[in-house]
């Protein structure tokens, strides 16, 4: 019987998948809890058989010299709440500074990691932009929690749907809201969450290229591409570009 094109393209994704089982052995992740990690790590692969060390064909492959746009455009996901929230923060009439903050500020969510997500989206990209924009990104986390009125910012609904009404945040979260709340860059910060709380439209599109001047003038694009530097965060973009890899 004569396959549907749907049913073809569902062999021909099968036997893909088969064909990269049968050549590689991909990475365990570790931190997603999707293995028991008292349970040992899967030791030689079978017979003919090698462990994924390079790219991995299922993913969309990147340049050779990634630029920060390759990575939201290949790496990313469609990004729509960052982007949405930089170009709310524009609207708003902030500095340059704080537009690229807000576009880069939940990278890790959609990239990387997503718990203390802040934190690693901070070190992602500490080597290529003002400090006071990691700052801002590493601390915008924790400011969610909190609500500041004199900014107009409450504590998020969408938080009492997605963690509860008795959701307390833990102490380490406290501790750092109150250095943050007394620190010089403290408004760079909340102004991350003040245009990232009503960023979420379905009905807005907005393209990468409308930050191309202001990523231009705020992030130091390396020329070997992100990855490939020798930054100190350099292995987390080469995690990003490669994910599967053994080693
Ligand atoms: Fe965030
Ligand atoms: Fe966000």
């Amino acid at each position: 019987m004569a396959m549907t094109s749907l049913e073809r393209a569902e062999a021909a994704e099968h036997a893909m998948s088969q064909e990269l089982d049968r050549i590689v052995v991909k990475s365990v992740i570790y931190t997603s809890g999707e293995r028991d990690p008292r349970e040992p790590l899967p030791r030689q692969p079978d017979q003919g058989r090698l462990y994924m060390m390079g790219h991995d064909p299922r993913l969309p492959r990147m340049p050779d010299k990634p630029t920060l746009f390759d990575f939201y455009k290949f790496r990313f996901g469609p990004s729509t709440h960052v982007l949405q929230s930089a170009r709310l923060a524009k609207k708003n009439g902030v500095s340059e500074k704080i537009v690229l903050a807000c576009l880069l500020h939940d990278i890790s969510v959609n990239g990387f990691i997503r718990g203390d997500h802040g934190y690693w989206g901070a070190q992602l990209v500490e080597p290529y932009v003002d400090e006071e924009v990691s700052w801002a990104i590493r601390h915008h986390q924790v400011l969610r929690f909190f609500a500041d009125e004199s900014y107009g910012y409450k504590y998020p609904d969408s938080y009492i749907r997605l963690f509860g009404a008795d959701y307390k945040p833990e102490p380490y979260v406290q501790e750092a809201y109150k250095y943050a709340r007394e620190h010089k860059w403290y408004e760079t910060s909340r102004l991350i969450t003040v245009n990232d709380l009503y960023a979420f439209d379905p009905n807005v599109h907005v393209e990468l290229e409308e930050f191309t001047d202001v990523v231009g003038r705020h992030f130091k694009q390396p020329k070997e591409g992100l990855g490939f530097d020798h930054s100190p965060s350099a292995h987390m973009w080469r995690t990003m570009n490669y994910p599967t890899k053994y080693l």
